[in-house]
């Protein structure tokens, strides 16, 4: 018996050369955001769609053109420092040959909080906090991530370029409570000439947060609402690879599509996980799909057993309900039928969940849907179960 050729379809890891699902607008967009000087973008969505994955993708382009831009995670951020430190790394990586005159510079400015040490093989000099930085006084970390922007933008000026520079989940600078540095940030970013600025976030709550209008960033940015990807571009990918692989018979594939719903990690996920059933027969089924979907289940079934111990009980009552489809959360009958609270203590319970990114906001009622489909699912079979619903 001939071998099955590798699962075409792979999710999780973070490629820098993806063969991505094309987003031809947005990723041009972002391009051009990052292309031009003064230029500041947000992208913001929910979890899972691609976010991290179509910048590392542009960014990856544009170094490769020569523009100088960089990408900077502040998902693992625990307080300001830290987030100097990632800004320090790669702006000094990223200056190329002006890196000396960025060291010079800052340290000039800001010794009391740097220290450098020098690569013995290349020579090149790295500078980061020292660690007795991380417990200074709030204002001079203020004063050290501000500046080491302030000098970046200084040394693109000087050498007639520019920094493009990309802050991954940005919306962690919400978490340290520290208005005055986002006020100064937006000053410094707005003064920025020779900088272009895109950050992302998933997590909505915060980003609302610091873009109402009474909040520092409030207009600062354009933004893109990163949607799923087209269904029928991701038809068409998907059934490309399924295709390329040796799957030719489909008739399985809206079931997936619609299984899956919207994330494309979901999306990608049920396909790997179908694919092997199909692959021997070279016909992808609707029963296949079946199957794959409840491996899936099967799979992050101890994830979902945490999770669910740590909600409360007015929160699991309001994730069984939604599991069945349940979209009048205030009437007499769901209430009666899954326990539910007084309505006003139901909207706070959703607002809980949204903020948690088990669900996410929505134009139809209930205004609020399951995050992950998978989930979903899972809590479906429990109600089954635990409520004896059919
Ligand atoms: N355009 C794409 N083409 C192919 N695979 C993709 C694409 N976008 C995302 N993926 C896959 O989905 C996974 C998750 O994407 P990514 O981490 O970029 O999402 P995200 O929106 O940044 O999510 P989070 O909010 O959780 O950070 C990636 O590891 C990659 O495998
Ligand atoms: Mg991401």
């Amino acid at each position: 018996m001939q071998p099955l050729p590798p699962n075409p379809f792979r999710y999780g890891a973070i490629d820098i050369h993806p063969e991505v699902i094309n987003r031809v607008v947005d990723r041009s967009r972002l391009r051009d955001v990052l292309s031009e000087p003064g230029g500041r973008l947000l992208i913001h969505g929910r979890r899972r769609m691609g976010k991290t994955t179509l910048c590392k993708a542009v960014v990856e382009e544009l170094k490769a053109e020569g523009v100088a831009v960089l990408m900077v995670d502040f998902s693992t951020a625990t307080q300001l420092a830290d987030l100097s430190n990632a800004l320090l790394q790669k702006i000094t990586a990223a200056s190329g040959k002006g890196w000396q005159d960025y060291v010079s510079d800052l340290m000039r400015a800001l010794s009391l909080q740097l220290e450098t040490e020098a690569d013995p093989l290349t020579g090149a000099i790295k500078v980061r906090l020292k660690p007795i930085a991380r417990t200074a006084p709030i204002d001079e970390q203020r004063e050290t991530f501000i500046g080491i922007l302030d000098r970046a933008n200084e040394l693109a000026k000087q050498q007639g370029r520019h920094f493009a520079l990309v802050v991954d989940e940005f919306q962690e600078l919400a978490r340290f409570e520290d208005e005055a540095t986002l006020w100064n940030l937006r000053a410094a970013i707005q003064h920025h000439t020779h900088m272009s600025y895109v950050f992302t976030g998933s997590r909505v709550h915060l980003i609302n947060l610091l873009m109402a209008s009474d909040r520092a960033f409030y207009k600062m940015f354009s933004a893109i609402n990163f949607e799923p990807v087209p269904l029928a571009e991701m038809r068409a990918w998907l059934a490309g690879k399924f295709e390329a692989s040796g799957v030719v018979q489909l008739d399985g594939l809206g079931a997936l599509l619609n299984l899956a719903e919207g994330c494309t990690v979901d999306r990608l996920r049920l396909a790997a996980m179908s694919y092997p059933l199909a692959a021997a027969s070279g016909e992808l089924t609707q029963p296949m799909v079946d199957r794959a979907y409840h491996a899936v289940i099967e799979e992050d079934k101890a994830f979902f057993q945490s999770d669910w111990q740590q909600f409360t009980q007015h929160q699991q009552n309001i994730l069984r309900a939604m599991a069945e489809g349940e979209t009048k959360l205030g009437s007499a009958r769901v209430r009666q039928r899954f326990s539910l609270p007084a309505s006003g203590s139901v909207s706070n319970t959703l607002k809980a969940l949204l903020e948690r990114g088990v669900l996410y906001g929505t134009e139809s009622a209930p205004g609020y849907a399951y995050d992950n489909p998978y989930f979903k699912e899972w809590v479906h079979q429990r109600n089954q179960l635990d409520l004896g619903l059919s």
